[in-house]
C-alpha cells in the first residue's frame, strides 16, 4: 500500500479544490466520482451520487460509461463495484486504507469452519446470507453455497424470500442488522443462535431444532456506541422528540426508537415528515452533521459524543486530488482489483440481491 505524498498533504484547500477540478474537466464522461453518505462534506462536495450501499452498488453495477470510477467509501464497496462493473472499468479507493471494522471481523476461513460445524449439526437445511459489509472473498463463500447478499434497506425483504426457501439463515457478520432484521419479521429472539468464530462455539438455550436465525457475532463500533440511556435521556428533555436509528444499532436500541433504516431511509423519512419535527439521529456523524443544515427540521445527535466512522473518515481532499493526479498519470495505485474466480462467485450472491431488491 502506498502512502500518500507529502505535498498532497501540505497543499491547501483552494489549491486541492482546483486540482480535483481540474482533473474533473479533464477526464470527463471517463470518470465518475461516488460518495457514501457518511463521507466528509469536502468529499461529497465533489460527488456525482451519494448514496446508500444499495444504491451505490446499483449505481456501479449500471454504469458502463466511466473508464474510472472513484469510490469515495470503504473497501468493501469499492470491491463490491470492481465485481459489478465490466473489466474495463477501474475501481479506486482514494484511501486504500479505509476498511471497515465490522466487514473483517468475519474472514472466509472462520466461515468455512462455522459452515462445517452448522452442517454437521443442521444438515442442509440453512441459507448462507452476508450483508453487503463483508469482503469478497466471504462474498464468495456465500454466492458459491446458494446464499446472498443484504443491505440494510433489502434486508427484511431478502431474509423474507430466503426462509422460503431454506429452514434456517445463517447472517453475518453484523449481528445486529441479523437481529433486527429477523425480529421484524415476526422471528422471537429465542429462535435465534449466536456464531462465536473466535471459539467455534454456538450459543443456544433450547433446542437444536428450533433455531431459525443464527448470527455471526459481529458488529459495528460506531453503531454500538448508542444505548436507551440515551434515547430515555432525550425523550425525557424534549418529549415531542422522534428517534431514528440505523438497523446496525443493537435491538434495543431499535425498539425505543420510532424509526430505523438505511442511511437512504434516515435521509427520507426525515425530509418527509412535518415542517419542524424534532429528530434525534443515531447513526454516523458526518451525516447527521449535514442533515443538521436542514431548515425545515430540527436535528440532535443521539449520542453528541459518539465517535464518527474513523475509516470514512480517512478519505480527505489531498486523497481524492492524488487519487485524481494518478488516474491522469496512468498511475494505477488506488485501484481495487477482485480477482476473476472471487468475483465470479460473489457475483451470484450480488446479482441474487440486486434481482431481489
Ligand atoms: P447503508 O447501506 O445504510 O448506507 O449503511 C452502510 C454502513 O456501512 C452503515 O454503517
Ligand atoms: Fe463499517 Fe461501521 Fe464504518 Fe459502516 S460505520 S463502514 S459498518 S465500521
Amino acid at each position: 500500500m502506498q502512502q500518500i505524498p507529502e505535498e498532497y498533504l501540505k497543499m491547501s484547500r483552494e489549491e486541492l479544490t482546483d486540482k480535483i477540478n481540474s482533473a474533473i474537466t479533464k477526464l470527463g464522461d471517463d470518470l465518475l466520482i461516488i460518495a457514501h453518505h457518511y463521507q466528509k462534506d469536502e468529499v461529497v462536495e465533489f460527488a456525482q451520487a451519494t448514496g446508500d450501499s444499495l444504491q451505490l452498488a446499483q449505481i456501479a453495477a449500471a454504469n458502463k460509461r466511466a473508464k474510472h470510477i472513484v469510490f469515495c467509501g470503504v473497501h468493501f464497496m469499492a470491491e463490491t463495484a470492481d465485481m459489478l462493473t465490466e473489466d474495463d472499468q477501474h475501481v479506486y479507493l482514494p484511501d486504500e486504507a479505509a476498511g471497515c471494522f465490522m466487514a473483517d471481523m468475519a474472514n472466509d476461513e472462520q466461515l468455512r469452519i462455522c459452515w462445517n460445524d452448522l452442517a454437521g449439526k443442521f444438515g442442509d437445511t440453512i441459507m448462507p446470507i452476508t450483508y453487503i459489509n463483508s469482503t469478497a472473498a466471504v462474498k464468495a463463500f456465500v454466492g458459491e453455497h446458494g446464499g446472498t447478499t443484504v443491505t440494510s434497506s433489502n434486508s427484511e425483504k431478502i431474509v423474507q424470500w430466503a426462509l422460503t426457501q431454506k429452514e434456517r439463515i445463517l447472517f453475518l457478520p453484523d449481528q445486529h442488522l441479523g437481529r433486527n432484521t429477523a425480529y421484524a419479521l415476526g422471528i422471537p429472539l429465542t429462535q435465534m443462535a449466536l456464531y462465536k468464530p473466535l471459539t467455534g462455539e454456538l450459543v443456544y438455550e433450547g433446542a437444536l431444532e428450533d433455531v431459525k436465525i443464527i448470527l455471526w457475532d459481529g458488529y459495528c463500533s460506531v453503531h454500538q456506541q448508542f444505548t436507551p440511556d440515551h434515547i430515555a435521556f432525550l425523550r425525557h428533555k424534549y418529549p415531542e422528540i422522534k428517534i431514528i436509528v440505523h438497523p446496525e444499532c443493537p435491538i434495543e436500541v431499535v425498539l425505543a426508537s420510532d424509526e430505523y433504516g438505511s442511511t437512504n431511509r434516515i435521509l427520507n423519512v426525515v425530509a418527509d415528515s412535518p415542517e419542524g419535527t424534532h429528530w434525534a439521529i443515531g447513526t454516523d456523524n458526518n451525516l447527521v452533521g449535514r442533515m443538521m443544515h436542514d431548515p425545515h427540521h430540527k436535528i440532535e445527535y443521539l449520542n453528541p459524543m459518539s465517535c464518527a466512522c474513523l475509516t470514512m473518515n480517512r478519505i480527505k481532499l489531498p486523497h481524492l486530488a492524488w487519487n485524481l493526479d494518478n488516474i491522469l498519470n496512468g498511475n494505477f495505485t488506488q485501484k481495487i482489483t477482485v480477482d476473476e474466480e472471487t468475483t465470479k462467485l460473489s457475483n451470484l450472491a450480488l446479482e441474487r440481491m440486486l434481482e431481489l431488491s
